[in-house]
């Protein structure tokens, strides 16, 4: 569904600004953007991959910074506004998986996947928004999961943040609208990236990165609300999300 009456950014609105740029998704939804016209601000705490992102096209900026640091990113919004332009759209893309091994509960795990995905999303959209609101002008997106839809095995922590950012993201489009601010949600499914790359079981209908980010690109140009791909995979787990829970529980802990 689109967010009708707002329209996508526009490379000629400003500037992009893409956290967890420095690999994955961020990194090729950047090479994306920038070969469509965008200027575009990448971000993430390792500075030599963000310089190599950045050494590959004119229009794409590094700036060193943890999600995590608050302080950090209100500082980084404010340098790219000064030295790069207006903040047009952020994705807030930046995220960590850890999976739960139960019987053993590792608060730790819950405590960095929520300040990463959860927090860190907050500190940058609260780094953007005082810019945006005073233009009554801009595009909040953030990068959720398919493991949003469902509680899934080992995904207590990872999932918990995804869905959150599901519902965060709905109530801010419902919210912002009228004032001139559109929010995009992103769910992908299996992609190919450094993250994925680590896991040993079977992913479905993995996806190459350059494919999902012209298919993410796509879904933010039509100002889509909620972004999924591949389609293919996407469409199941979406409607799992109609079983009744007791049957969803029962198929899924055997
Ligand atoms: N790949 C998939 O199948 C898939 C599916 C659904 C959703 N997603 C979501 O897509 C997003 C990107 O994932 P990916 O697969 O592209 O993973 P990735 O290649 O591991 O990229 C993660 C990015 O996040 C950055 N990051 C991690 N912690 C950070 C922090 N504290 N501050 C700033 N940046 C931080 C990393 O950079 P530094 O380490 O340099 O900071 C890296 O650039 C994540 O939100 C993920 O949950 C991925």
């Amino acid at each position: 569904m689109n967010n009708r009456k707002l329209s996508a950014m526009q490379p000629s609105d400003g500037v992009v600004w893409i956290s967890g740029a420095s690999s994955g998704i961020g990194a090729a939804v950047a090479m994306e953007m920038a070969e469509r016209g965008w200027k575009v601000a990448i971000s993430a705490r390792s500075s030599k991959k963000l310089d190599k992102i950045a050494a590959l096209h004119q229009n794409i900026n590094a700036f060193e910074c943890d999600v995590t640091d608050r302080e950090g990113m209100s500082q980084t919004a404010q340098k790219i506004e000064t030295e790069i332009g207006s903040l047009a759209m952020i994705i807030a893309n930046a995220g960590i998986y850890l999976p739960t091994h139960f019987p053993e509960f590792d608060v730790s795990v819950f405590d960095e996947s929520f300040d990463v995905n959860l927090t860190g999303t907050v500190n940058m959209i609260a780094a953007a928004y005082p810019f945006m609101i005073a233009r009554k002008k801009g595009q909040i997106v953030l990068v959720s999961s398919v493991a949003g839809y469902n509680g899934l095995p080992t995904s207590a922590a990872y999932g918990s943040t995804k869905a959150a950012l599901l519902n965060m993201g709905e109530a801010m489009a419902v919210d912002l609208a009228k004032y001139g601010l559109s929010v995009n949600m992103v769910a992908p499914g299996f992609i190919d990236t450094p993250a994925t790359q680590k896991n040993t079981f079977h992913m479905p209908a993995l996806m190459d990165v350059t494919k999902a980010a012209k298919a993410m690109v796509d879904g933010l140009e039509k100002n889509h609300t909620r972004i999924t791909f591949p389609k293919r995979f996407t469409f199941w787990l979406r409607l799992l999300t109609f079983l009744p829970r007791q049957l969803f529980v029962r198929l899924l802990s055997r």
